[in-house]
């Protein structure tokens, strides 16, 4: 038995914050800001948001595209930084908002690599047999954790959710799926804050060593792409998508090109969402589903990277 996506959906805040809008706050410009990073804009999320609300409309429109019902799912993953709260899990409090009790919930926290890694989780639970309707989740208020008055980091993130229903399915679907992680490069992308006692302890703001990032982020995602095609003896030109994660044009456009794929094969949507972490790669996915672009039968590789560091890929059959 395999899984497949069966439906997609995606949400984004109602406010817009333009290039040109935050260069009033901090120094910076439009044109360093597009030059840099390929980002003409940003959703923000309104100040009564919280993660699962940005969520729930990503999750019924993506049940509503696999013609599933909120009562029929036995598996929900929510992939996010920035949870509602420190507990329950935002994928607790997002059943309770769909009305799909009782199957199990819960958040998956791999950053920017979290659906990557939320759809592996749940590629094995639906292939297996263990759930039937899965949700699968990437939504992130980045808006909340960035320092305002820090150039080198608010000008790269933005507030947005995507999401995916797995079905079962005789033939793949999902290929296969790659995951890594390497604890030895956390600080150089971190929100090292903590709560304790009652106060916040430590740097609650995102913190990045942008080179670092630039260099260890191209590179393990071009290899986890790679990874997926030599476990499925494809080559890259048979792929006609690539999904990387939104982090920046540059870092995509460089891995593609590791990977020998011309850029009408990148979906990019980073120049309107901007960096959305753990929503990035189902936004992106969604735009390209419903502007027709991934068509049946396509091959489509999603490529996630992010802090911890972690990285992974998803090779799938639409
Ligand atoms: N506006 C104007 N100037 C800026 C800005 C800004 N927003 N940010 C930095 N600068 C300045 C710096 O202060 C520096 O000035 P100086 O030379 O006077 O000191 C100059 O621009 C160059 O700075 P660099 O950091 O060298 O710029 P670089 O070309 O490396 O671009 C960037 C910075 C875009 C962050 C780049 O390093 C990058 O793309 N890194 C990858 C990081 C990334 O995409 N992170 C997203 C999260 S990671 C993830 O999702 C996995």
């Amino acid at each position: 038995m395999y899984s497949r996506i069966a439906g997609t959906g995606r949400y984004l805040p109602a406010t817009v914050l333009a290039n040109e809008e935050l260069a009033q706050r901090v120094d910076t410009s439009d044109e360093w800001i597009r030059a840099r990073t390929g980002i003409r804009q940003r959703h923000i999320a309104a100040a009564d948001q919280a993660t699962s609300d940005l969520a729930l409309p990503a999750a019924r429109e993506a049940l509503a595209a696999a013609h599933v019902d909120a009562a029929d799912l036995d598996l929900i993953i929510v992939a996010t930084t920035t949870p509602d709260m420190i507990f329950p899990s935002t994928a607790c409090i997002l059943q309770a908002k769909l009305g799909a009790a009782t199957g199990p919930a819960l958040d998956v926290q791999a950053v920017c690599s979290g659906f990557v890694y939320a759809v592996a989780l749940a590629d094995r639970m639906v292939a297996g047999g263990a759930a039937r309707n899965a949700l699968v989740v990437g939504a992130e208020i980045y808006s909340r954790i960035l320092d305002w008055s820090d150039r080198r980091t608010c000008v790269l993130f933005g507030d947005g959710a995507g999401a995916a229903v797995l079905v079962p399915a005789n033939s793949p679907g999902i290929l296969s799926t790659h995951l890594h992680a390497d604890g030895r490069y956390r600080d150089i992308l971190c929100v090292p804050g903590q709560v304790s006692d009652g106060a916040v302890t430590g740097n609650p703001f995102v913190q990045m060593d942008g080179a670092a990032v630039f260099k260890h982020g191209v590179k393990v995602m071009a290899e986890v792409a790679e990874e997926a095609l030599h476990a499925n003896a494809m080559v890259a030109d048979q792929i006609d998508w690539l999904i990387p994660h939104q982090a920046n044009i540059r870092i995509m456009d460089a891995a593609a090109q590791r990977l020998g794929l011309p850029r009408e094969r990148v979906v990019a949507t980073v120049d309107c969402h901007a960096n959305t972490s753990a929503a990035s790669i189902p936004l992106a996915l969604d735009v390209a589903v419903r502007d027709g672009r991934i068509r049946a039968g396509q091959h489509v590789m999603l490529v996630g990277v992010g802090g911890g560091f972690t990285w992974g890929s998803v090779l799938l059959r639409w």
